[in-house]
């Protein structure tokens, strides 16, 4: 019986049932209400284990309404293919004048702490110095002090790429997509944060790059909200959305994916520092198929001295993310099978998961600084 009644169970009964039990539980409080002058003990503490239950169930009901819209972003909505006939790009390769980045790098130093990408040492200070340096490192886990002289805009040297992907070209037809670029932060260092954002600025073109969207994750430190909303006046395509209460890395980055308006979404650490040429492989490879989702191959800064480690020229061992049984994420080395299928450099490696960027996710206190490099030492496409 009560299995037929289930399934017979229409959602306009349901309401009717949900209103029956509502009507209910105001007749008892009425009546509880209305009697609770007599001030028996019993019924008072009935009344409140009552109250309390009710606040418990309504608070349950608060949260599964609030959550329902905020856990999923809709999935995006596919615009009629352009450029696929040829009609509205024209044939042949992007030139490097229409790559121009978004900001032009200014002048360097090539003195200045941490120029072209070198370690900037910080063994011989005073003890003010000192002082200031391990105030930072206890709050960050890597020498603030060393960031905060290291010019915003500093670059990374010559370009130590394999030749092939220095030379590589990207087809105008069908038109590389546009990208927002989305950075989740939680009370991260000015310096490093905003080393970020001119690292994307100098290195992505103009024509790619839509926006940038910092998510703050409920920061509490004061420098992140209004002195940060005025800096970033100066940079027009940057802005900042933020989250009051902390609810972690995928759920920020889902709020910058809801407010973004480039035609595919980056993801990035707030304390990256990108290599030149890094964006267009990336996303020549989902013109060529919208499925793709690409990662590339992310080398580190060190978190002592900010030294880049620059790409080997000769390319490198790859190795590539997986997931074990348990869903814990690892590094395997590549299979026989995927190297031969790479002709050079600039091919991807086939991977079941986004590689570093899942790293750095999932073992924040490593301190690990990742930082996107371009074409390709293993672009890691997984469909
Ligand atoms: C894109 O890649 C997927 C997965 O490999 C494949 O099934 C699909 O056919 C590809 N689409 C195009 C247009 O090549």
């Amino acid at each position: 019986r009560p299995l037929l009644l289930r399934r017979r169970l229409h959602p306009l009964k349901l309401v009717v049932v949900a209103l029956v039990f509502v009507t209910f539980v105001f007749l008892i409080q009425w009546e509880v209400g209305s009697q609770s002058h007599q001030e028996e003990p019993w019924l008072k503490e009935m009344a409140v284990k009552r109250d309390a239950m009710l606040g418990i169930v309504m608070g349950a009901v608060n949260n599964f309404r609030d959550a329902m819209p905020k856990m999923q972003i809709r999935a995006p909505v596919r615009l009629s293919d352009t450029g696929g006939d040829g009609t509205s790009c024209r044939q042949g390769h992007y030139t490097v004048a229409e790559l121009r980045p978004a900001l032009e790098r200014p002048p360097q130093n090539p003195l200045a702490p941490g120029a072209a990408g070198k370690p900037f040492h910080t063994n011989s200070l005073s003890p003010e110095e000192q002082k200031e340096k391990e105030r930072g490192e206890e709050k960050h886990c890597f020498n603030l002090y060393a960031s905060d002289r290291i010019s915003l805009s500093r670059d990374l040297g010559a370009d130590t790429r394999p030749s092939e992907c220095i030379e590589q070209t990207f087809k105008r037809c069908p038109p590389l997509p546009t990208t927002s670029v989305i950075i989740v932060f939680h009370n991260e260092a000015w310096t490093t944060l905003l080393r970020t954002v001119y690292s994307v600025l100098h290195t992505s073109p103009a024509i790619l790059l839509k926006e940038i969207i910092l998510v703050d994750d409920a920061s509490v430190d004061d420098i992140l909200k209004d002195e940060l909303d005025d800096y970033l006046k100066q940079l027009s395509i940057v802005r900042v959305v933020r989250q009051r209460e902390r609810k972690g890395l995928i759920t920020a980055r889902l709020l910058g994916a809801s407010v973004a308006s480039g035609d595919t979404l980056t993801f990035l650490d707030a304390h990256c520092e990108c290599y030149q040429g890094w964006l267009e492989p990336l996303l020549a490879r989902i013109a060529e198929n919208y499925t793709a989702v690409v990662s590339p191959d992310i080398t580190t800064i060190d978190l002592n001295t900010f030294e880049f480690m620059k790409p080997s020229p000769y390319g490198q061992n790859h190795n590539r993310g997986n997931f074990d049984w348990s869903l814990a994420f690892g590094w395997e080395s590549l299979p026989d099978h995927e190297r031969r299928r790479r002709r050079d450099e600039t091919y991807p490696i086939k991977c079941g998961s986004a590689g570093g960027s899942w790293r750095s996710s999932l073992a924040p206190s490593s301190a690990m600084f990742s930082a996107p490099r371009a074409p390709t030492p293993s672009l890691r496409a997984h469909r």
